[in-house]
């Protein structure tokens, strides 16, 4: 059955307040159930965690089905799913806990291509212990990241390389699996961040390679909160700070205070709303998943190449990136508009977009575009339609002419 788009926006109530949202990759809107099952936990006598009475055990049940729910969109296990406020702070935790065990001399490899918080923990955790980083470079012309150059990148001294399963600038996805293959020849860690490729199609913590994945519930209809997956059995190897009364177990060492328990419950309904992106999908629910999100790229292809097309047929528009593989994302600059503006213009207009370098920051510095303004990002999601991307080119044409009409 084609993926039903109208059903789909449905389930999000923001859409009927008229905005073109093409920012998925800054964060998507906030699909129903996720909203009712946030509400029904505050409305909910819920107490701290304990098995003593009943709130507390609740508070218990909501943090388990958070990480059974974020277990099935992974393929990890519950018991590996760290849970945390953001992909920033968990990215944190991990390079402070690792680089902790480093030594002057050792390496660590970090790609360009990706979104600072996936570089900047681990070059700053590398700083501290005295470790070498060493970087792999994208293709300036296509955007791709090859894999072959991570041969000569990884070595014996290699701790960690980190690397993105999906450009949140523009969209990019390199191939994870040959690069943590080289990695673990060597005998490094690979941290991978999902946080802009896990909404875009089924993932596998397996399949990838990974030894840590990272995701943001914000980015596929849930609420601000993230995880990062691994083994158990790696979590169990490794000692972050902590504080000394707090669990010393697995997964919850890695955990910091008091959890958001509604926002848990989030959690857990978005994956569950993924897993019923295709109506016809039966069986358990990380086959929903995978059978939803597989539904779902397929009809962000479709609106994202009407995107693609319309960009490329404009010339006063320059795109960035055109990698083979790719999430359904790009960056563009429109002539005689800096990127700021060019949002600002959409904005008023109700189509919403970003601009400058979304903490893609080193792409943007080799790119030699990060210091007049970056560029605007489309990112389209499984709400957006081919009338929307309609409306932007359309929004983009009404730009150029004003343009022509200040310079002529
Ligand atoms: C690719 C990518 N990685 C990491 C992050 C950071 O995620 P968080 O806001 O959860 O820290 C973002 C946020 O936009 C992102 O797009």
């Amino acid at each position: 059955m084609p993926f039903d788009i109208a059903r789909t926006r449905a389930a999000y109530p923001a859409l009927a307040e008229g905005f073109v949202h093409l920012d998925g990759a800054g964060g998507t809107q906030t699909a129903a159930p996720v909203v009712d099952a946030v509400a029904a936990a505050m409305r909910a006598a819920v107490g701290n965690r304990s098995a003593a009475f009943v709130p507390g055990r609740r508070s218990l049940e909501l943090v388990a089905a958070a990480r059974s729910a974020v277990a099935d969109l992974l393929g990890a296990r519950p018991e590996g799913v760290v849970l945390g406020p953001s992909a920033t702070a968990l990215t944190y935790t991990l390079a402070r806990t690792l680089g902790a065990g480093w030594r002057p001399g050792d390496e660590v490899v970090l790609s360009r291509l990706d979104h600072d918080a996936n570089v900047r923990p681990w070059a700053q955790a590398a700083e501290a212990a005295g470790v070498t980083v060493r970087w792999a470079e994208f293709d300036r012309a296509t955007g791709e990241l090859p894999a072959e150059q991570y041969a000569d990148l990884v070595g014996e001294r290699t701790r960690l390389v980190a690397v993105t399963a999906g450009s949140n600038a523009i969209g990019t996805v390199p191939d994870v699996a040959a690069i943590a293959k080289a990695a673990h020849a060597a005998g490094a860690l690979v941290c991978v961040d999902g946080v802009h490729s896990v909404p875009h199609g089924p993932t596998d913590l397996a399949a990838l390679g990974a030894d840590f994945l990272v995701t943001s519930a914000y980015k596929w209809s849930g609420p601000h909160l993230a995880a990062m997956v691994a083994d158990p059995a790696v979590w169990a190897g490794l000692r972050p700070a902590k504080l000394r009364p707090s669990s010393d177990a697995v997964p919850e060492r890695f955990e910091y205070g008091t959890p958001s328990f509604p926002l848990l419950a989030g959690v857990a309904a978005a994956v569950d709303h993924l897993a019923g992106l295709d109506p016809d999908a039966t069986g358990d629910r990380r086959g929903r998943v995978r059978a939803g999100l597989a539904a779902a790229r397929a009809h962000e292809e479709a609106v994202f190449g009407r995107l693609l097309a319309g960009l490329a047929a404009r010339p006063g528009i320059t795109v960035y990136g055109s990698a083979a593989r790719r999430c359904p994302t790009v960056s563009f600059r429109v002539a005689g508009w800096s990127p700021a503006e060019t949002a600002a213009a959409l904005g008023e207009r109700g189509v919403c977009l970003s601009s400058g370098d979304y903490y893609a920051y080193e792409y943007f510095r080799a790119m030699g575009l990060r210091d007049d303004g970056g560029a605007v990002r489309a990112s389209v999601y499984h709400y957006n339609t081919v009338d929307e991307v309609d409306r932007l080119l359309a929004e983009l044409d009404e730009l150029g002419a004003d343009r022509d009409r200040m310079t002529g």
